[in-house]
C-alpha cells in the first residue's frame, strides 16, 4: 500500500488555500511552524514533502528544492524540468512507494495544492492533519476539501495573533478510520 503520510495546510474560514496561483495572505509565522513540522526529523533521517506541481511552481525559486527536506514533485509530464535532488513522480502512490524503500526517510507530509489535497484526503495511507486556521476570509480559488467528518480533532491550539494582525491557531487532526 505504500507508506502512511501527513497532511500539512492553511485555511481561512472557508476552507479557501489559494488565489492566482499563491497564497492568498502573508502569515510568517505559519511558514516557520510549516518548517518546523516538515523539516524536523530524526537524525539522521529526512522527511519528505509530496506536492502537486503547481504548488512547486508557486514556490520562489530561491526557497526551492525546501532545504533539508526530500522534495517530491507530482506531475503528469514526463520531461518536466526539475533541479538534481528533487524527485519527479506521476502518482501519489508511486511516490508513497518510493518512500517507503528508502531507509533514510523519517515522516511523509503532503503540501498540497488543492488538487493533492483532495486525493491525499482519502488515501488510506492518511494519518495526522496539520492545521493552521487562520480566522478571516479572503479571496481564493483554490480550496481545502471537507475534513471534519473523515478526521477528529486531537489538538486544538490556543489563538494567536500574527504580527500581521492575522488570527489564527495550530490545529491537529488525526484520520478518524
Ligand atoms: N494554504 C496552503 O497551505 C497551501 C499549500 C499548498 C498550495 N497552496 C496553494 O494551492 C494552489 C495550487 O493548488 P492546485 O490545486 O491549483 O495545484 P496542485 O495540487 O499544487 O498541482 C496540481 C498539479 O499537480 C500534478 N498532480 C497533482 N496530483 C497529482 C497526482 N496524483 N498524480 C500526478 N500528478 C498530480 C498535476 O500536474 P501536471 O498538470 O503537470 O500533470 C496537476 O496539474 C496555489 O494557489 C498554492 O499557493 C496553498
Amino acid at each position: 500500500m505504500g507508506r502512511s503520510f501527513h497532511i500539512i495546510v492553511a485555511t481561512d474560514l472557508a476552507r479557501g488555500i489559494g488565489h492566482n496561483g499563491q497564497m492568498p495572505w502573508q502569515l510568517p509565522e505559519d511558514l516557520r511552524h510549516f518548517r518546523e513540522i516538515t523539516a524536523t526529523a530524526e537524525v539522521p533521517k529526512q522527511n519528505v514533502v509530496i506536492m502537486g506541481r503547481k504548488t512547486w511552481e508557486s514556490l520562489p525559486a530561491s526557497f526551492r528544492p525546501l532545504p533539508s527536506r526530500m522534495n517530491v514533485v507530482l506531475t503528469s509530464d514526463l520531461t518536466y524540468p526539475l533541479p538534481e535532488g528533487v524527485m519527479r513522480m506521476s502518482s501519489l502512490e508511486a511516490a508513497l512507494d518510493w518512500a517507503e524503500t528508502q531507509s533514510n526517510v523519517d515522516q511523509v507530509f503532503v503540501m498540497g495544492g488543492g488538487q493533492l489535497y483532495a486525493e491525499a484526503i482519502q488515501h488510506p495511507g492518511f494519518d495526522r492533519l496539520y492545521l493552521t486556521l487562520i480566522a478571516q476570509l479572503f479571496d481564493c480559488d483554490t480550496f481545502f476539501p471537507a475534513y471534519e467528518g473523515l478526521t477528529r480533532e486531537v489538538e486544538s491550539g490556543r489563538i494567536l495573533t500574527s504580527v500581521s494582525g492575522l488570527q489564527y491557531r495550530f490545529v491537529t487532526r488525526e484520520n478518524r478510520r
